[in-house]
């Protein structure tokens, strides 16, 4: 006999509650990584916000209690810099900037819970607190340091890992980082280190522990060999007289933060750290409780930083890691790398205003490279909007014309599934599962291409059953309803698993076909979990969802 079995109906039931509870607080959290703000945002920055708020409001869409944090990287050589060169203050023009960033995620739509400027004081208090912990634990040190930096990676570089190049400007024979093409320059001073050496093995366990802790599988065997090849200590202060911009050691003002430990604390920031006590985290942002984060989303140029040093900051702090590392390509054009010298960047705000938010986000979620860079084009934007137009935008006009449906109702779901309706029946019943199995392994292109598969498959039924035809012949109404009840549930389906990609295009649409706002999450989708009725239609059905581009 089960445990189960042997309780009484009001435990089982106080169980089911509980359960249910538990369920609803499940939380997701995921990051951003924070923008620098010596230059203004483009395509790539774009990139990985949508990346990451297609991933939070997937999260949602499953009911989690879902958070997405987001911001900008204010401190550092490479931002006094720039400020310098712009005749301006470091924090008047981190002012200007980050306002930029923070305009691109509003014009996108990026559902953030917080947006963090790590010039911010919440932020100081974090950084040093962070700082504290792993010198009270003894994995801070004063030593000396000699080595290559490159200021526009902010990174260190051992000997190995630099050579000599020509400058393409100036023709002057220069030292460069063999990974990032960056420019070196030697350094030598006194700073703080981290005993990085001393998490050689707990990081190899962590990733073995693991399979899908840093993804995809590419970046893993990366950062694998990284490890394997020996971690050195890592510097993690610049003498203040060398770099004022940043959070000063709490225990010795003389030296400032290393940049991209001030920056990486930022995902503890915006969940309210330092906490009074772990048990019972209190927080005044709106990320609370919720560490660790469920996916950080980052870009292959910064895979070291966040599956090597944040792991192992983390651990020295006692403090739980991160269930997801998610590394995405990078988007070229023309094959080229994207720079401003050579004029190949696309500004993501001019994007959105030719083509629109979400046929931009859905472009990017559907073609964007994860293991391999893809390569940008605006033939490839509208060859994508013309399958939105196309498959969904028509199918749902069709449908919900009043030539073909004059009382505006989604009919009911047929009785029983008839020998002509079986294809596109077992597809839509397949789909939801198809489409979460595909975002689980992070493969978001393969999970919208099943969308759009079964919405060919929803055309051709439309098409093959001419339901033209049928609304002429008052004895064919059943079926008539029949073929209108396949359009129009394909079109719901599709809408609500498009959401954490086209979030308002699709509220749009769901809003049209009647589809309360309760009804929207993912276990919605699956049509043989609810037995569908008929429902009135909403509400302006004459809006075009994708109209046709003046381009
Ligand atoms: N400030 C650091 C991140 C700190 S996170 C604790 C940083 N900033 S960044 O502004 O240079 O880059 C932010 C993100 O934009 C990175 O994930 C980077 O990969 C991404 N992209 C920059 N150029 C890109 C493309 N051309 N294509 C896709 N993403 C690109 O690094």
């Amino acid at each position: 006999m089960s445990i189960h079995s042997r309780l009484r109906p009001a435990v089982l039931l106080r169980h089911a509650i509980r359960n249910q509870r538990r369920m609803k607080h499940s939380t997701a959290y995921v990051t951003t990584p924070i923008y620098y703000v010596n230059a203004v945002p483009h395509i790539g920055h774009l990139y990985s916000s949508v990346i990451a708020d297609t991933l939070k409001r997937y999260y949602a869409l499953k009911g989690a209690d879902a958070y997405l944090c987001t911001g900008t990287d204010e401190h550092g050589l490479k931002i006094q810099q720039a400020a310098a060169k712009n005749n301006a203050s470091p924090l008047d023009f981190c002012d200007r900037v980050s306002e930029s960033f923070r305009q691109l995620c509003d014009a996108a739509d990026i559902s953030y819970t917080t947006f963090i400027r790590t010039t911010e004081p919440r932020h100081a208090k974090a950084v040093a607190a962070l700082w504290t912990e792993l010198e009270k634990n003894g994995y801070i040190y004063k030593g000396k340091h000699e080595g290559w930096y490159a200021v526009s990676d902010e990174a260190f570089y051992a000997s190995n890992q630099v050579k000599e190049a020509i400058d393409e400007k100036t023709s002057e024979k220069v030292m460069v980082a063999i990974e990032s093409g960056q420019r070196v320059e030697w350094t030598e001073e006194e700073n703080y280190k981290f005993k990085l050496s001393a998490f050689q093995e707990p990081l190899l366990k962590w990733i073995n522990d693991n399979p899908t802790a840093i993804v995809p599988g590419n970046r893993r065997n990366e950062v694998t060999s990284w490890i394997k090849a020996g971690l050195s200590d890592l510097s993690v202060s610049r003498l203040r007289s060398r770099l004022d911009w940043g959070i000063p050691v709490p225990s010795d003002p003389g030296h400032t933060i290393y940049v991209w430990l001030d920056a990486l604390a930022n995902y503890l920031t915006a969940n309210g750290y330092p906490w009074p006590n772990k048990e019972n985290s209190v927080s005044d942002s709106q990320v609370a409780n919720v560490w660790p984060a469920d996916v950080h989303v980052v870009g292959k140029d910064i895979v070291r930083f966040h599956a090597i040093y944040w792991p192992a900051f983390l651990m020295a702090a006692q403090l739980p890691l991160p269930k997801q590392i998610l590394a995405h390509a990078h988007w070229t054009m023309g094959k080229q790398k994207m720079s401003k010298s050579r004029g190949n960047v696309a500004d993501p705000f001019e994007v959105m205003d030719t083509y629109g938010v979400d046929p931009v986000r859905y472009y990017l979620v559907r073609d964007g490279g994860f293991a391999d860079d893809g390569d940008y084009s605006e033939d490839n934007i509208i060859k994508r909007y013309k399958d939105l137009a196309g498959q969904l935008g028509n199918l749902l006009n069709r449908s919900t014309a009043p030539a073909l449906n004059p009382n505006a109702i989604a009919p009911a779901m047929p009785q029983n599934v008839g020998a002509r309706d079986q294809t596109l029946h077992a597809k839509l019943a397949a789909l939801p599962d198809t489409y979460d199995q595909s975002f689980e392994a992070r493969e978001f292109g393969k999970g919208l291409a099943a969308v759009f598969d079964m919405l060919a498959e929803a055309n051709k039924h439309f098409q093959d059953n001419k339901p033209w035809d049928l609304a002429k012949d008052p004895a064919q109404k059943e079926r008539l309803d029949q073929v209108l009840y396949y359009a129009i549930e394909s079109c719901r389906v599709a809408g609500i698993l498009l959401q954490p990609v086209l979030p308002s295009k699709m509220d749009t649409l769901l809003t049209r076909l009647g589809v309360p706002k309760g009804k929207r999450s993912l276990s919605d989708a699956q049509p043989s979990r609810e037995k569908q009725v008929e429902r009135p239609l909403g509400e302006s059905r004459e809006t075009v969802l994708f109209p046709r581009l003046k381009k």
